[in-house]
């Protein structure tokens, strides 16, 4: 069995972070998401794996390299342009050859795994096995129909008049009817060829497609208050670990994982919250759900709840909630005169500032 993973898309959902970098990046408890579902992957015993890279591709193969740290083999695959998830099957075919194969999207996160999953397809004989989660606004999601004998019927993308409430989970299995039905169809009214138009292929085709039910915690990170839901879910799992440096003053509450060569001084750090490599933490309280990545520099300031990516300087800045903060940031209180805000922001910046300060 083979694996083709999905790192290519517009990601303009989680601008301006997708202007410069690559969503599947982006650390959830300070490992890139797209880590997580290599790993799952690996874990089921799938070495063979083909990533999808668009206009990130550079960043994506530097950070996965050919795979052997992860104990995966990497293929990349170039794709044009962001022209559907269908499209990323239909340039997969050289690679993925007659082998069944796992689909598996990298902005997606699913604890637990997707071992047992494969292990239920490779028994069957399906020519594709869906996974699908309740939910409780099916207008967002792709949404799937079930019969009374277990089989997938219906598939609708985001429904005004929602048939179920069982979405789709960004993780597919396939067999070799697939590539029939991704050459088969058209695309979308938004241009691109869905994979929900070809998995209804199948099924009009007569070809099994089976539904698995996910109870465990599953989420596609691709907006920024998913993110944080997904950070704030993967940190809650994690032990508490020292690894750095604490000074006296210094107060670690909970689960609190420091990395090797942080330097927390004169701070408190609730947990559940990790702080990176070599990341330096001063007169500062770092509260419950919150990521800060490798070499930032926090002085006399507050963050809770929150994702800062490497190399960024908070200082003096009376408190960050709810935020997603990008690499090399500058976030700086000042009490220069005349007394005013002052912004450089990359394009679809999103900056509020509290009125009382
Ligand atoms: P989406 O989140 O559905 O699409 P997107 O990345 O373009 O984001 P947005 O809607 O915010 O503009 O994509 C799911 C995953 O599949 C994600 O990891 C990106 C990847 N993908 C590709 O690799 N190729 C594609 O053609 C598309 C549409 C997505």
């Amino acid at each position: 069995m083979k694996a083709l993973v999905l790192a290519g898309g517009a990601g303009t959902r989680l601008r301006p972070i997708t202007h410069t970098s690559a969503k599947q990046l982006v650390p959830v408890a300070n490992k890139p998401v797209l880590f997580y579902g290599l790993e799952a992957i690996r874990d089921a015993g799938i070495t063979d794996v083909g990533i999808i890279v668009g206009d990130t591709a550079r960043e994506v193969e530097a950070a996965i390299g050919d795979g052997t740290e992860l104990g995966i083999k990497a293929t990349y695959i170039p794709q044009d342009a962001p022209k559907g998830l269908a499209h990323a099957v239909l340039i997969a075919k050289d690679f993925l050859g007659d082998e069944p194969f796992v689909m598996y999207l990298g902005d997606n996160f699913l604890l637990g795994g997707i071992t047992k999953l494969v292990e239920e397809f490779a028994q069957s004989d399906a020519a594709a096995q869906i996974l699908l989660t309740k939910v409780s606004n099916p207008q967002s999601f792709g949404i799937a129909v079930v019969d009374d004998k277990g089989d997938v019927v219906k598939l609708v993308e985001k429904p005004k008049d929602p048939p179920s409430d069982l979405a789709l989970v960004g993780v597919y299995m396939f067999r070799t009817p697939i590539h029939e039905a991704v050459r088969s169809i058209k695309p979308s009214a938004r241009g691109e060829l869905e994979i929900t138009d070809a998995i209804q292929w199948l099924v009009d085709n007569k070809h099994s497609v089976k539904p698995h039910l996910v109870t465990g915690y599953w989420k596609d990170t691709g907006k920024l208050e998913d993110m944080l839901e997904c950070n704030r879910a993967v940190l809650e799992t994690m032990e508490a670990k020292n690894e750095g440096t604490v000074d006296s003053e210094s107060k670690l509450i909970g689960r609190v994982i420091v990395e090797k060569g942080a330097v927390i001084t004169r701070s408190i750090i609730r947990g559940p919250a990790i702080i990176g490599k070599n990341t330096k933490v001063t007169d500062t309280y770092v509260g419950p759900f919150t990521s800060i990545y490798h070499e930032c520099e926090l002085s006399e300031t507050e963050i809770e709840h929150s994702i800062v990516l490497e190399n960024t300087i908070i200082s003096s800045v009376a408190r960050i909630e709810d935020s997603l903060i990008g690499k090399e940031v500058e976030v700086r209180g000042s009490n220069e005169q005349p007394k005013a805000n002052r912004f450089m922001l990359g394009d679809h910046s999103r900056v509020i500032v509290n009125q009382g300060n």
